[in-house]
């Protein structure tokens, strides 16, 4: 299949670049590099030893979007470009509809001019606010409470009102959980810049020695240990998910979104005390406020995408400790680090 990913350089993206070029796909990877290195995709070439084409270019820009998917003639598009940091979104949310919504209205044209009817779109776990009930199945109601996710929910319901308008179009949704962990190799692997807003990336700079400590924010929620509670998914696990999805569009038509998940919830004071254990460092935190707009519990019932995909997540908190740590290890300074 010809596939052509946007946000290729990402974070997810690089992890999925390698799956559906292990499978034999052919790729083509737009990315503007605003929040990602060059340095990664080389990697992903060289972990890979398959050739793909790249082309430096901004979603917003519709009329080189449309000559590039034209040119390349995808049969399906992964589509992971996009800001993705909630408390940003909050200041800059001009910027976060640029990008996420037009950005993604550009795209869907571009696909159009192209003949091409097949997305496979990230979508988020915010999409479903503070939850009504658990775990959370596909059919929980939607909401969300920041730019951000809002920007995620306009793009589904654009995806929603295609697929009844055209009935040869095929959207798979999924929406993650918390996307943690990093490739076998260490040699790609999460790179946020400035301070981490995530905790496994902020974990791990602790436990390299960047930072003094990880700030625990809350530890009075109606939770076991009263910290946060979340599905943490490993990222290959992810990748492979979207193998998955690019084969079900293939023989499916409309929009499905899919809860990508281990099931399974685990708290902020778990984490810490995994990651310990994986890495043989300590990992020291203080208590500290919670944090606006965090929500007390969240995790996934992945079993539609397990029936309807034939996915299933298969790494334990454990791997995704021990890969994000040999990852921040060898690399301290992310994909800056001279090797
Ligand atoms: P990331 O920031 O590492 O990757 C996004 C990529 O898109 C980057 O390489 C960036 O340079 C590129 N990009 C951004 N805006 C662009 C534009 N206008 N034109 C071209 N390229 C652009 O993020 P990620 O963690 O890999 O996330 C990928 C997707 O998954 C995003 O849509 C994100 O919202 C979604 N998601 C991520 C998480 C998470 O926790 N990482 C959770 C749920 C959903
Ligand atoms: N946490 C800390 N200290 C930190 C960072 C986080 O205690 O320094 C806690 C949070 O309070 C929360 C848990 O760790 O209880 C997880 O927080 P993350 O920021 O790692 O993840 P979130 O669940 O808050 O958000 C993530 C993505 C969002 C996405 C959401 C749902 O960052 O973009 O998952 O998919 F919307």
């Amino acid at each position: 299949m010809r596939v052509l990913i946007t946000g290729g350089a990402g974070y997810i993206g690089t992890h999925t670049m390698l799956e559906v070029l292990g499978a034999g796909h052919e790729v083509c990877v737009i990315d503007n590099f605003s929040n990602s290195a060059p340095e990664a995709l080389a990697r992903v070439k060289t972990l890979s030893n398959r050739s793909f084409t790249f082309h430096k270019a901004d979603l917003r820009d519709r009329e080189g979007l449309t000559m590039h998917l034209k040119a390349f003639n995808p049969d399906a598009v992964i589509h992971f470009a996009g800001l993705k940091a909630v408390g940003e979104s909050v200041e800059k949310p001009l910027e976060y509809y640029e990008n996420n919504v037009q950005g993604t209205i550009n795209l869907l044209q571009a696909m159009k001019a192209a003949g091409c009817q097949n997305i496979v779109f990230s979508s988020s776990a915010t999409v479903y606010g503070d939850p009504d009930f658990l775990p959370i199945t596909e059919d929980h109601p939607l909401r969300s409470t920041n730019p951000y996710g809002r920007s995620k929910l306009h793009i589904e319901e654009m995806l929603r009102d295609l697929a009844i308008s055209d009935p040869d179009f095929t959207a798979a949704i999924l929406r993650y959980f918390n996307p943690v962990g990093a490739h076998e190799s260490g040699r790609i692997g999460e790179d946020p810049s400035g301070i981490p807003n995530n905790l496994m990336p902020m974990i791990a700079q602790v436990a390299v020695g960047r930072r003094a400590h990880v700030k625990v924010f809350g530890n009075d929620y109606d939770t076991p240990d009263g910290t946060g509670v979340r599905d943490y998914i490993h990222v290959v696990d992810l990748a492979k998910a979207h193998v998955a999805a690019l084969d079900w569009t293939q023989s499916h038509t409309g929009a499905r979104a899919f809860n990508l998940g281990l099931g399974q919830g685990v708290s902020v004071m778990e984490m810490i005390d995994a990651f310990a254990k994986a890495s043989g460092r300590e990992v020291p935190y203080v208590n500290a406020p919670r944090r606006e707009g965090d929500i007390a519990t969240c995790y996934a019932d992945p079993s539609r995408a397990q029936a309807e995909l034939g996915w299933k997540a298969q790494i334990d908190l454990a791997g995704m400790c021990e890969t994000c740590w040999l990852w921040q290890d060898t690399n301290p300074l992310g994909y800056k680090t001279k090797t």
